[in-house]
Order: C-alpha cells, then structure tokens, then sequence
C-alpha cells in the first residue's frame, strides 16, 4: 500500500506537468483529491486492512502524500496563470485603432426651454402647477365662458372622449382649478400638453406645449401683464427683443390681446422667418374676465387679475431657428443633438 501512495505521486507530477488549463487542472484535481472516490481516497480506504502495528506509519505517510500532491497542483496552477498571463503580456494592441464612440443623450430642446419659462417664474414668486390631460368640458369651456353652442368650441376641433370629458385643448382650464383651490393672491404658471384635431404639417401638430400664465389679486392690472411679459421675452430671446400687444378677442378675457415679438432674427425689419411682417404671434393674453373669476370662486368687484397663454414649442422654434413643428416629435438624435 505504500507502493502505491508512491505510484499515486508519481502519476500525478508526470500529469500535472503536462496540464495546460485550468479546466483540465480541475479535473485532474477531482480524479486525485475527490473526498468520495477521489484516487488518494481510495487508497486510504484501504487502511483498515493493514495489521494494527502498520496503520500509524501508513496515515503519516498518506498524510505527506497528499500535502506533496496539493504543492504539486499549487505549481501547476501557478504555472498556468503565469503562461496566461504573458499571452496577454506579449498582446499588441493598435492604439490607433478607432474606438467606438458613445452616443451621448441631451435635454430635449422642449424641456429645456420649459425649464428656461420655469426658472424665469420661479424667481418672480410664481408657483408651477400642473393639471389633468383629459379634461371636462365644464372646465375646459364652460367655465372659460365657451358655453355648449358657441361657435368658439369648433374653433378648437377638439378630441372628445367619452362621459362629458375630452383631451385639454388648452392649459386655461387650470385657471379656474387653481381659483377654486387657492385663495388670493394667485401667481401661477402651468406648463402642459394640450391637444387638437389638427392634420399634422410644419406648422401644426395634434399634440403640442402650452403654459399658462395667472394672476390675480387687488389692484392687479394690464400693465403688470405687460411688463411681465416684456422682461419674459427678453430673457428668453434676448435683451433688445420688444414686445407688442396687438387687440383681439378670447372668450375668457376682455380686453384681449395678442402677444407678438419683434422678429429676433431680423430685428423687426422683415425676413423669412417673421414672413416679412418683423414680428412673431407668440400667444394670447388679457385680463381675465369677470365670468372668469366668478366660476373661480373670486368676486369680480374686488379682485382682477390678467392671463395669458404661450406655444412652447413656438418659443422653441424661434430661440433656435427651427421651421419644421415635427422636429420635436421626430426625436431624430442627429437633429436634436445640434441644440444640445
Ligand atoms: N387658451 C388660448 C389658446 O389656447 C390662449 C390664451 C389666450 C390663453 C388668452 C390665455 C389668454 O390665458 O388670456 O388659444
């Protein structure tokens, strides 16, 4: 039996030396170390067969053997790991290679000029709030004195959706929300989807960005609508930008006005991109009408208050010279990368 711990040993370093993976190593390993039916364990199980006087001599034996044959799988592991090693050692990489460059996300143009109105709010004390896409009719027209026959609702080809609601067609709805929910003074500002059932082209879309703008108070009049609007539109498209408003009509506002901004491209002398005409729609305003605030909650005869309502997306187009209203929706990373 000792013979054969000897021969064990023997066969082991000739296979161990000859081993070129760390698989064939495991292996290797098993067929020798194996608790059960491993080939060390075999022969050791044999140990009660020998006479009482050999046994003591024979386990210190087997005990070395096994110790040899574990240094013996030590060197070869070593081995392999080192020839691995200086594999990728003598490895040479073309360092001039072209790697693979990463595509890098950006802020959508839309967010970012949103974020731009939130900030310019936020540092004037206004609160941003924003409501429901589907909304009611009551809401969105009725309490915007738009009752049911008026002509003004075929004006806003709407979305109807079933059970007297519908997709917003404006952010004006949350005026009369807000009124309802705070109590003066009211300075607010909602950002928001709105949605019409307009056939999709450079200049339109079915869903497109508002923000409403809101306040009421005492004493609250046309002049600090525009001197808002004014420092507004000269933060976002810069200081010798002017504002004009034109008179006009709206439902939910008397007076009312139109929102136009002296053509930045041109400086209001006339181009391609106001048509000719030197200035830009940007939107509707005006104070808000007594029905208005009536459905509020708030008493026309002691509060008054202005509104308006702007296309973000028109302001998009206009801070970055877009004239296609699908770049938005495209979402192509090419285009929207060159206003990151
Ligand atoms: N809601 C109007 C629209 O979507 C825009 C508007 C006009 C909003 C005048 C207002 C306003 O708050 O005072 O066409």
């Amino acid at each position: 039996m000792l013979d054969q711990l000897t021969m064990l040993e023997r066969e082991l370093s000739a296979k161990a030396s000859a081993v070129q993976s760390e698989a064939e190593l495991e292996s290797l390993r098993a067929d020798f170390l194996a608790r059960k039916g491993g080939r060390l364990s075999q022969i050791m199980s044999g140990v009660g067969k020998l006479p009482k006087e050999e046994r003591a001599e024979f386990g210190r034996r087997a005990n070395e053997t096994k110790e040899r044959i574990e240094a013996e799988f030590a060197r070869a592991q070593d081995r392999i790991h080192n020839a691995a090693l200086q594999t990728e050692l003598a490895r040479r990489y073309d360092v001039t290679f072209p790697g693979i460059k990463p595509r890098f996300g950006s802020i959508h143009i839309l967010r970012r000029t949103l974020d731009d109105v939130a900030a310019f709010f936020r540092r004037r004390g206004f609160a941003i709030v924003m409501g429901p896409e589907v909304e009611t009719e009551y809401f969105n027209f009725e309490a915007m004195n738009i009752p049911a026959d008026h002509p003004a609702r075929d004006a806003m080809d709407t979305f109807y959706l079933p059970g007297g609601t519908l997709l917003r067609t404006h952010t004006s709805p949350m005026q009369v929300r807000t009124l309802r929910e705070y109590p003066p003074p009211v300075a607010i500002v909602v950002p928001g989807k709105t949605f019409r059932r307009d056939s999709l082209d450079a200049r339109h879309a079915f869903n497109f960005h508002q923000f409403e703008g809101l306040q009421v108070d005492r004493g609250i009049t046309f002049g600090h609508l525009k001197g808002l609007v004014g420092d507004l539109c000269r933060s976002l498209f810069g200081k010798t930008t002017r504002t004009r408003f034109r008179p006009s009509y709206f439902q939910f506002t008397e007076p009312s006005a139109e929102v136009d901004l002296s053509c930045p491209v041109c400086d209001a002398s006339g181009c391609r991109t106001c048509g000719g005409v030197g200035w830009l729609e940007m939107g509707g305003s005006g104070m808000v009408h007594p029905h208005v605030l009536r459905a509020g909650g708030y008493d026309p005869e002691i509060y008054t208050g202005w509104a308006f309502g702007l296309g973000i997306e028109r302001i998009a187009m206009v801070r970055h010279g877009i004239d296609d209203i699908r770049v938005f929706t495209e979402n192509d990373p090419a285009v929207l990368e060159q206003f990151s």
